[in-house]
């Protein structure tokens, strides 16, 4: 059996600056062996300025390139929106989309993520859609059919090519950046749930080019414990990708 390789995206959000960004890309790029590149996917989402610096750092390193966000038309009047057209053309390979500080702190809703997947699918990139319940829904035990609105918004009238690749991440809001993880047999429970909710939105022929990520206080030591579970597909790591070290001790663990 062909072994499946993992996924690792590090989403550096707002926290490293243009010159931070550029002498972690550049340390990445001494720390990652070929062998490592070769058996995990790895991913770096910087932040949009530093994108197009980190670009050509990463050119055939074997660490791709992803975006925090995209606007959902190709090219246009959208004052202060990023194109997918223009992504695509700087070399990126992954979007994130409907992260959970985009959902609480500039108001986006999954009928916007929605159109923005079918936007990065139409370019060719690799939407990363992230769903997750804030720590009221799961004490109130509406965690599975929160997630399961969310997919299934996001996820309306979307066709995935045969060639491409469409992820979800399962972030718990409680876990991202608290330093508490969820259990991992409850990671499990939610890639399961997850992939049952796509049966009622996707094309059944669509349904193995998804791939189930967990996000939420990844770290070098826990990561295993999630990786190693059957339906997670890899992780996406805040905190722990923003020091090169760290993440390539991260990445080293997902390789099984
Ligand atoms: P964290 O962030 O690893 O710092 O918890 C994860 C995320 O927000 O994607």
């Amino acid at each position: 059996m062909i072994k499946e390789k993992k996924i690792v995206i590090g989403n550096w959000k707002m926290q490293l600056s243009p010159e931070e960004a550029v002498f972690q890309a550049k340390q990445l790029k001494k720390l990652v062996s070929s062998k490592l590149a070769k058996n995990v996917d790895i991913a770096i989402a910087p932040d949009f300025l530093s994108l197009n610096l980190v670009a050509p750092i990463f050119q055939a390193s074997g660490i791709a390139l992803g975006a925090q966000d995209t606007w959902y038309e190709d090219k246009g009047s959208f004052t202060g929106q990023i194109s997918p057209a223009h992504l695509k053309s700087l070399a990126a390979k992954y979007v994130i989309l409907g992260h959970s500080e985009r959902r609480q702190f500039a108001s986006e809703t999954y009928e916007l993520v929605n159109k923005k997947i079918i936007a990065a699918l139409r370019n060719d990139l690799i939407p990363v859609l992230c769903v997750g319940e804030t720590f009221d829904e799961r004490k109130e035990g509406r965690k599975d059919l929160v997630i399961m609105q969310q997919v299934q918004t996001a996820l309306q009238k979307v066709d995935i090519l045969a060639t491409q690749t469409l992820i979800i991440a399962y972030e718990p809001l409680w876990a991202i950046g608290s330093g508490q993880a969820t259990q991992p047999a409850e990671a499990q429970h939610t890639a399961m749930l997850i992939k049952q909710s796509l049966i009622d939105v996707l094309e059944e022929r669509d349904l193995p080019l998804v791939k189930i990520l967990y996000g939420g206080s990844v770290n070098p030591e826990n990561i295993t414990s999630f990786i190693s579970q059957s339906g997670i597909d890899g992780t996406l790591v805040g905190g722990a990708s923003l020091e090169a070290q760290k993440f390539i001790e991260l990445i080293k663990q997902s390789d099984l």
